[in-house]
């Protein structure tokens, strides 16, 4: 397995749509073997293979359960914290719910925006033998899945803030020119 170089904004792959997986053969189980290993050296919940310039629709996500991840409130232990789940070829087939939630981004280093969403997500996907899943997902997990299917849609989450924040976002990734430390604690996907 390896680490792969995570691409970073204002990348083209970032905003370029990924197409279907078709192949589901041993390339693809060692791609997302180090998928896995690209987002945990980089202490990620959440990856899409866009970010690793790859444009097949593949995602993989790991929430590890941590108590101290939320300043105000205690985190409730859930069904899928603790669990690698690779979603291919993800489709949402159900929102509910409005859910407000302070995301990065691992192609946006040091950018933490608050981002509206879907509270709860129902989807459909493959997995990496081509077998084919139902899940019903809430809080931080309906988020990651948002946004990572957003990635490979080739929407970044700048695009899903206020005009105002995102422009100063962009202003800001502009000032700083190059890539600089990201913070431990905070959730980027
Ligand atoms: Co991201």
């Amino acid at each position: 397995m390896s680490v792969l170089d995570v691409v970073v904004w204002p990348a083209k792959v970032l905003e370029t749509k990924a197409k279907d997986v078709t192949k589901f053969d041993a390339e693809l189980k060692k791609f997302v073997a180090d998928m896995y290993e690209t987002m945990d050296a980089a202490a990620g919940i959440g990856l899409a293979a866009n970010q690793v310039g790859d444009l097949r629709r593949v995602i993989t996500i790991h929430i590890p359960f941590n108590d101290n991840r939320y300043e105000d409130q205690e985190e409730k232990k859930e069904s899928w914290h603790d669990k690698k789940f690779t979603l291919i070829n993800p489709v949402i087939t159900k929102k509910q719910g409005k859910f407000k939630f302070q995301e990065g981004c691992l192609s946006f280093p040091e950018i933490y925006e608050f981002v509206e969403r879907a509270a709860e997500v129902w989807i459909t996907y493959k997995d990496e033998n081509g077998k084919d899943h139902e899940l019903h997902a809430n809080g931080l997990m309906a988020v990651c899945i948002q946004h990572e299917i957003d990635h490979i849609d080739g929407v970044v989450f700048v695009d899903r803030m206020s005009r105002l924040k995102s422009n100063m976002v962009r202003k800001k990734l502009a000032r700083q020119g190059s890539v600089e430390k990201v913070e431990a604690v905070k959730v980027k996907a």
